[in-house]
């Protein structure tokens, strides 16, 4: 077989109403749907070789070691969809911290799936792509689409039901998302093993499970009807719902540093005095702060004199993963 190459792009996405835990581990099936908003700026970009000697990744310059290739492995065996799958090699690079609470997953996923399909001649709709995607991180199955995309959980077995759905375009609200970077390391504890934790130990999680989709219902609706303050408090209750049954997980997964909560006390202070935004934070000790883009450049320069934040970036929402070569 002649190599076939093909290159794309993702955007990360965070979730403002969250995943956390899973009802199947293989398959990576969701105990709650979720909520998410792609961020521009951020990107993955992946490239995708069939016809190597043997599977291989090559992220950010470096070659990865069999636990982070059998997932890449796994997503194209998926895009190859049969018997006699060739190897391939696959080159990726971020242009932001991979693997602390900035969601490098979600779109490394997503890119990796469009880039080995279109590479393989495979016709494959987002929809699939996204079940493919979310195999190998879940909120990757978020990241095929720009703006505001719901995951639904679905009710199969197989979870092919179980994928991303466009809910409004990247340009339907110009909101930001204020990236407050406490830390660029990666992550003491995984996703997965943060979420198996968090099921088996936590007598919380059945609460935050329960009361998932109302809050799925809430954020939904807010982005249809622009409204910030609705959206703004089902992300927090959200966040900090998930939050909750992390640290009472045991043994407890604390992502919150000291200057994570200076953010968060730095935004209720911006919020008492008049200026709409709202935190949220996921696997890592980053905050993000959601607020209407007119508003982002004062939220950013009261997040920039909280001592100890790495930096801080105002991100508008993205667009839809992409080919670009
Ligand atoms: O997709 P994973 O396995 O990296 O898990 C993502 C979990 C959170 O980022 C904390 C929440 C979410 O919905 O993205």
């Amino acid at each position: 077989m002649s190599p076939r190459t093909a290159t794309a792009l993702a955007h990360p996405n965070i979730a403002l109403v969250k995943y956390w835990g899973k009802r199947d581990a293989a398959l990576n099936l969701p105990a709650v749907p979720s909520l998410s908003l792609t961020l521009d700026g951020f990107a993955t970009t992946t490239t995708v070789r069939w016809g190597a000697a043997a599977d291989r990744l090559v992220l950010g310059g470096v070659e990865r070691g069999a636990a982070e290739l059998r997932k890449v492995s796994r997503v194209l065996d998926l895009v190859w969809g049969g018997p006699g799958r060739p190897a391939a090699e696959v080159t990726s690079e971020n242009n932001f911290p991979t693997a602390a609470g900035l969601a490098s997953s979600s779109s490394a996923f997503a890119a990796l799936a469009l880039a080995a399909a279109a590479a393989a001649d495979q016709p494959l709709d987002r929809a699939r792509l996204s079940v493919i995607a979310r195999q190998g991180s879940g909120s990757a199955c978020r990241s095929l689409w720009g703006g505001f995309v719901e995951w639904r959980m679905g009710e199969r077995a197989d979870g092919n039901d179980s994928h991303g759905l466009p809910v409004a375009p990247a340009d339907h609200w110009d909101l930001r998302l204020v990236v407050a970077v406490v830390s660029a390391d990666k992550k003491a504890v995984g996703s997965t093993d943060g979420m198996t934790r968090t099921a088996l130990t936590c007598p919380l999680f059945p609460g935050f499970v329960s009361s998932a989709p109302a809050d799925v219902d809430q954020a939904r609706a807010a982005v249809l009807a622009r409204d910030l303050h609705a959206l703004g408090a089902a992300m927090e209750r959200s966040t900090n719902k998930m939050h909750a049954t992390m640290i009472a997980t045991e043994p407890t997964v604390r992502y919150w540093k000291p200057v994570s909560v200076a953010v968060l006390d730095a935004v209720e202070a911006m919020r008492a005095s008049g200026l709409a935004c709202y935190s949220t934070m996921d696997a890592g000790p980053n905050v993000k702060v959601l607020c209407a883009a007119a508003d982002a450049e004062r939220v950013a320069e009261t997040l920039r004199g909280v001592p100890g934040l790495l930096r801080v970036e105002a991100l508008a929402p993205g667009g839809d993963a992409r080919l670009v070569g």
